[in-house]
């Protein structure tokens, strides 16, 4: 018993000496057995000075992308999240199923009341079945473009990955910095009915690389070895765009996708919406030199101002001369839909899955933009969106208000007045939603506020599709849906046609945010076997903040298995 005591404490030891690794390490043997992994994350403010410009931002432990979080399938993870900021934080586990752990997920007002300056909250959750790259991020207000980090799960001890072990891996997490203050940045941009300002930068694990102003030593880099391969954990952390990812005149090799393994596909590039991981191989297989690692816009919509220089990284050789000019990276064009089409065909689950055929629960569900008639005296200040109306984002043309105290809560204790339970299973109204959706803004392009939930018995085989609304633009939208992984057993351009769909149920991957195509449709399918309250919504921010979201309350099944624990103590209040 002793020796047992004494290991633990020495195991815990070492997990909170892991807290203060740098994220590039080599994979590293791992004890066996359930361990349990233990982390500080202290919510504090630092000072950094980018693109010659100092400012404050909210950090985790004062880091720029925060600490990493490893662990090993099955492990147990415990985080006390301590805020010692003026703001609001949470912290959700993006991709971490949280099986019967939903108060632990940590969207603000759908699971928790966010932790208030002065205040902690300890995580506790199991990564019940899962390994690979996931990341962790706040989830209130804006806060996400900085509070943001990688999670790692490695699989458990004597297991091999499906392709040879690489020499090293190295977390890339791609990113938006903005220079003004990201919390007042949302309130501003509500306040104005309008569109948001664009990032200032893209970031590669916080550096912007040399294509900005003031940053040309600010700049990532990976140093290799010729004929190496190397693992990148790609994380998509930004807040509004989607991103294209090259390595100039190297090959991606994607072996997992949301931390699910996928049969190796080979490509020039990849593109991760926010909310999307990817683990891709790159051999350093090309003459000896320095090569730029790039980040890109991918843009679907119309007539949005975007950031356009891409940042960059270097995929150094060892032996190259270091002040030599990097080989560019080719990044697709920002509007190539065609680019995002193959790398998405590309991805498919390893093994073929099983997929559910009979469904109980079938919604369809359309994702959009709307404007609204301006109701606000001042136009000019207020009114900025399209023909002098406010922009605002809906589901079925709900657009989705966040409660004052956490829907969780208000069901777990029948609190009432908080949330309604009529989400619509299918839009009140059809049209031709991908060519031409009522379009005169804002006269008919309003949507209905509303904090409605979908209410889905335990067990039930859910299908789920997704519809680009074409109401101000269409638009590639990453739509996330928390405590599961889904199939994607579809997707197409157009209006959906359940007719002529064709559907994937041999080997769709398994994934937990979804970018459904450009004026497009997405189906996805799951087992709804996780009682809680879950959000689902567009994890581009300001889509979010606009409303575009709704939430799925699965119900308890039967005993102790099949239902939600009593919440923890330490749940923070309103
Ligand atoms: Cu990564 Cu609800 O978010």
């Amino acid at each position: 018993m002793a020796d047992l005591a004494a290991f633990v404490f020495m195991f815990v030891t070492l997990s909170m000496l892991s807290c203060f690794q740098s994220f590039h390490v080599v994979a590293h043997e791992w004890p066996a057995g359930g361990s349990t992994r233990f982390y500080d994350f202290r919510v504090q403010t630092m000072r950094v000075t980018k693109l010659c410009n100092t400012k404050e931002i909210v950090t985790i432990n004062r880091m720029f992308p925060g600490p990493v979080v490893y662990a090993q399938e099955d492990a147990r993870i415990i985080v006390k999240v301590t805020n010692e900021t003026p703001y609001n934080a949470t912290i959700h586990w993006h991709g971490v199923r949280q099986k019967l752990s939903c108060w632990f997920d940590g969207p603000s007002y759908i699971t928790q009341c966010p932790i208030q300056a002065g205040q902690s909250f300890t995580y506790e959750f199991t990564m019940v079945k899962q390994k690979g790259t996931f990341f962790w991020h706040a989830h209130v207000s804006w806060l996400r473009a900085t509070v943001h980090g990688a999670i790692v799960v490695y699989p458990k001890t004597g297991v091999t990955y499906h392709f040879k072990h690489p020499y090293e891996e190295h977390i890339v997490i791609l990113g938006e910095y903005w220079l003004r203050d990201v919390v007042q940045l949302e309130q501003q941009v509500l306040a104005s009915g309008g569109p948001s300002p664009p990032a200032d930068a893209f970031t590669i694990n916080g550096h912007p690389g040399p294509n900005y102003n003031c940053s040309r030593n600010d700049v990532y880099k990976i140093d290799v070895v010729p004929g190496k391969t190397y693992l990148l954990r790609l994380i998509n952390a930004g807040l509004n765009m989607e991103n294209f990812f090259a390595i100039a005149n190297h090959k991606l090799t994607v072996v997992e996708a949301d931390a699910e393994y996928t049969k190796p596909f080979t490509t020039d590039r990849v593109m991760l919406g926010p909310g999307q991981t990817m683990n891709v191989l790159v051999t350093a297989d090309q003459p000896i030199g320095k090569y730029s690692m790039a980040m890109g816009p991918y843009m679907s919509a119309q007539n949005i101002s975007f950031q356009n220089r891409s940042a960059a990284a270097y995929f150094q050789y060892l032996g190259a001369v270091p002040n030599s000019i990097s080989l560019p990276a080719k990044l697709p064009n920002f509007n190539d839909n065609l680019a995002v089409m193959t790398v998405m065909d590309g991805l498919r689950s390893l093994n073929p899955v099983n997929v559910p055929k009979q469904i109980d629960t079938n919604l369809f569900v359309t994702v959009g933009l709307n404007v609204n008639k301006c109701r606000s005296k001042t136009p000019q200040k207020n009114c900025r969106g399209m023909n002098n109306g406010t922009f605002a984002a809906s589901m079925n043309n709900i657009s989705f208000v966040k409660p004052t105290i956490s829907i969780l809560e208000a069901y777990y204790k029948k609190i009432g007045g908080q949330f309604t339970v009529d989400f619509p299973g299918a839009p009140l109204q059809f049209a031709d939603f991908a060519n031409g959706a009522p379009n005169s803004a804002p006269n008919n392009t309003q949507a209905i506020n509303g904090t409605r939930t979908k209410v889905v018995k335990f067990g039930s085989r859910v299908q789920l599709v997704f519809q680009d609304t074409s109401t101000v633009t269409t638009e590639n939208h990453p739509i996330h849906l928390h405590g599961y992984s889904f199939y994607v057993v579809g997707y197409g351009t157009g209006n959906f046609n359940p007719l002529t769909a064709n559907f994937n149920l041999i080997d769709p991957p398994y994934m937990n945010t979804i970018g459904v195509p450009v004026g497009g449709w997405a189906a996805i399918r799951f087992v709804a076997d996780n009682p809680g309250v879950w959000f689902m919504h567009c994890h581009l921010e300001i889509h979010q903040s606009w409303g575009l979201g709704a939430v799925l309350i699965v119900e308890n099944g039967k005993g102790e298995p099949e239902t939600l624990p009593h919440p923890p103590a330490d749940l923070p209040r309103c």
